[in-house]
């Protein structure tokens, strides 16, 4: 980051102590508590202090996350971390993108979403390539309103039939490159250690840690 004299600009860091994850999904908050635990981070669920979620009007996934992050830190007064992600599939102008958890509707059918994708695929006809990332964005906010974020990406195809029952959500229609197995049929530890969250914590506890 630059400042306005053309100077590099420190990072805030984040100190030891409380920071409130600004997520309501019990599987995220244990996941990002497992990743800052060893550096003396206490993570506390924006659900466990009553606050409400805020809604995602943000036009990109870093601006989203920075919207959710900044609305926990404010109310909480307390340092807060978003994330936002999604699948973007080039051949789509980027959908579903943002909308990645809206694709699968109310009941969160991810069956549902996979196909969607898969159908406007076939719908572009057979020169449309499959190229496709997922992308998770973090943002970290303190209170006086100062915002932090990280973007991170993991590059790969959209394969059909879906393939896999590990993971969650596109796990299953896609595959990463340089790998002849979908997300969905890989350990949990391998897609760990390659995914587009485990680049953007990399990049957040490199800058801020
Ligand atoms: P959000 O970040 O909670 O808004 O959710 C984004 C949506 O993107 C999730 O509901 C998933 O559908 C999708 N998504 C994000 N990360 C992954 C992943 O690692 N595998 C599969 N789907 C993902």
């Amino acid at each position: 980051m630059t400042d306005n004299w053309g100077g590099e600009q420190a990072m805030r860091k984040l100190e030891p102590g409380k920071l409130v994850i600004a997520s309501h999904n019990a599987g995220k908050v244990r996941e990002i508590a497992e990743l800052l635990g060893p550096y003396g981070i206490e993570p506390v669920s924006a659900g466990t202090l009553g606050l409400p979620e805020p809604e995602e009007t943000g036009t990109t996934f870093i601006a989203n996350a920075e919207l959710k992050a900044l609305a926990a830190a404010d109310l909480s007064g307390l340092p807060a971390l978003a994330d936002d992600s999604g699948l973007v599939v080039e051949a789509l102008n980027g959908d579903p993108g943002i909308y990645s958890a809206r694709w699968a509707g109310p009941d969160k059918d991810f069956n549902l979403a996979m196909k969607l994708v898969w159908d406007a695929l076939t719908a572009k006809g057979p020169d449309a390539g499959h190229d496709a990332h997922f992308i998770c964005a973090l943002a970290l906010a303190w209170p006086d309103g100062h915002v932090e974020a990280f973007e991170g990406r993991v590059d790969g195809t959209i394969v059909w039939p879906p393939r896999g029952g590990n993971g969650f959500g596109y796990d299953p229609v896609f595959q990463p490159l340089g790998h002849d197995i979908s997300f969905g049929e890989m350990e949990p530890a391998a897609k760990h250690k390659m995914s587009h969250r485990a680049d953007a914590f990399a990049k957040l506890v490199q800058a801020a840690l």
